[in-house]
């Protein structure tokens, strides 16, 4: 079975080097031609653990081949796999399906054999309905040979772990229309069914929402602690007892229940929004209304930060505690209290991906707090591990450093905010010689504050009420 891969991106580039890993010969195609130069080099465009080696392998033995042909692609395979992107429309919350829907109208007018177009791509509801009747409509007035099909194969890969994710994944959802089209499907998954794999054979609109399900589910777990820690904030306690304790229930879990600066990425914010744009369209505005609060919860931990900043840098500047409260989320603006401490002061910010084992910077709370720190007249030094150059392109006023040693070196504050394994494994003393003030926050929840308050810091961390006097 030869397989096509439309979209070269972080869900299609490891689709297609999967796909050859399980044996299949494989295109992928991209219309941008210098990711296409890059991939057939065997280089990567992006960070992804594992990924560089399959990539490398499947193209030197020649399995795996990339293109920017439509007419190629049509011609030579069977099963054509769309990966491209559904980005947030910039200004609204629904998504913008201009990719899916050109990769799907540039197959129907390319493809001369009988085939099976699946989408990968997550889309809101009713989209593979619409494009079924796209496709059949193309296809009737360009008059090639073969008969063509479209089912909907959701993924769930999580960056940092992609390749795994694709191998062996949790469970497979398939939305189709035809014993054929799952029969082929069944085929390119094989192994993973033999290995026992749940497989969900589904209509398209199930396929369609167990992703928005799902990533609404885990955007929602993780807002519930961090509304949590808003009251753990004033009332006191402490919130990573209080998500060990709840997580012990197996109906509620650990998992996805860490608290910290929230969710960002390529995928949770915006599918959150776009599904609830598509239930608004569908008349029904109140369903998903609570979405919305996940949405602001998730956004005032930003503020938190920065607010935690200024409280933790005029405390150590002048013993007492200024605070700017904490804000909607939406404050890109700083307030003045938070400009008169924050102004001059050097920050050290530890990670600005939106988790560690990614380089992706997209909606990443790390990054978007290291630009409110400087629009309010810090002087941030920012280090992470893999993240800088996408940063940069990002937001290239910022200063860069390429050692985590440098970003602390006279620093008045250290604020983590991506738990790469490097700032976890800090020695609190080694970090302490270089600054100018020990003090930190942890706005991951990593760090056990004992040696750290025993080396001499002052530390802060989201979830927990700020209380100098246990330090030092
Ligand atoms: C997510 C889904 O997990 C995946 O199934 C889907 O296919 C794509 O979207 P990903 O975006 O790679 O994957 O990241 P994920 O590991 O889910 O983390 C999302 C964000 O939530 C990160 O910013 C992470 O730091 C944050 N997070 C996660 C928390 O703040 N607390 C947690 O307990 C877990």
């Amino acid at each position: 079975m030869r397989i096509s891969v439309i979209g070269t991106g972080y869900l299609g580039a490891t689709h297609a080097a999967c796909m050859a890993e399980l044996g299949f010969e494989v295109l992928g195609l991209d219309i941008d031609q210098a990711k296409i130069d890059a991939l057939t080099r065997g280089e990567l465009p992006f960070h992804e653990p594992g990924l560089p080696e399959l990539l490398t392998k499947h193209v030197d033995s020649g399995r795996l081949r990339f293109t920017t042909s439509y007419e190629e692609v049509g011609t030579w395979a069977d099963v054509h796999f769309i990966g491209v992107g559904t980005p947030q429309k910039p200004g609204e919350s629904a998504a913008d399906l201009r990719f899916v829907d050109a990769a799907v109208a540039s197959l129907a007018e390319h493809i001369t054999r009988d085939a099976l177009i699946v989408g990968k791509s997550t889309v809101p509801v009713g989209t593979a309905e619409r494009l079924g009747t796209l496709l059949a409509d193309a296809r009737a007035h360009a008059g090639l040979p073969g008969t063509v099909e479209l089912a909907w194969n959701p993924e769930f890969l999580r960056e940092g772990y992609a390749v795994r994710d694709t191998l062996t994944p949790d469970r497979l959802v398939v939305g189709v229309e035809s014993a054929h089209a799952e029969n082929v499907l069944r085929q390119v998954y094989a192994k993973s069914l033999a290995e026992g794999t749940p497989w969900i054979a589904t209509d398209f609109a199930t396929a369609e929402l167990v992703k928005v399900a799902a990533n609404a589910f885990l955007a929602t777990k993780i807002s519930f602690i961090n509304a949590f820690s808003e009251i753990t904030e004033i009332a006191g306690g402490d919130i990573g007892t209080l998500a060990d304790a709840i997580g012990h229930d197996p109906r509620i879990g650990r998992k996805f229940l860490n608290a910290g600066v929230g969710f960002g990425g390529g995928c949770l914010p915006k599918d959150i929004r776009a599904l609830q744009a598509r239930v608004s369209e569908l008349g029904l505005d109140r369903t998903m209304r609570f979405l919305a609060e996940m949405d602001d919860i998730n956004l005032r931990r930003r503020d938190r930060v920065v607010d935690l900043a200024v409280q933790v840098l005029s405390h150590s500047l002048n013993g007492s505690i200024r605070t700017t409260g904490v804000g909607d989320g939406s404050g890109t603006v700083p307030s003045p209290a938070a400009v008169e401490v924050l102004n001059g002061a050097k920050i050290a910010i530890l990670g600005v991906t939106f988790k560690p084992h990614s380089d992706d910077v997209r909606d990443s709370p790390a990054l978007d707090v290291a630009n409110r720190l400087f629009t309010a007249g810090a002087e941030v030094a920012v280090y992470d591990p893999k993240g800088n150059a996408n940063a940069a392109r990002r937001f290239p006023r910022l200063g860069y450093v390429n050692t985590l040693q440098k970003a602390v070196i006279g620093a008045d504050l250290m604020i983590l905010l991506t738990e790469w394994d490097e700032f976890r494994q800090m020695d609190p003393e080694d970090i302490g010689r270089l600054m100018d003030r020990r003090t930190l926050i942890d706005a991951r929840n990593v760090l056990d504050p004992a040696p750290w308050r025993a080396a001499g810091f002052t530390h802060a961390a989201l979830g927990h009420r700020f209380a100098p006097e246990k330090s030092v």
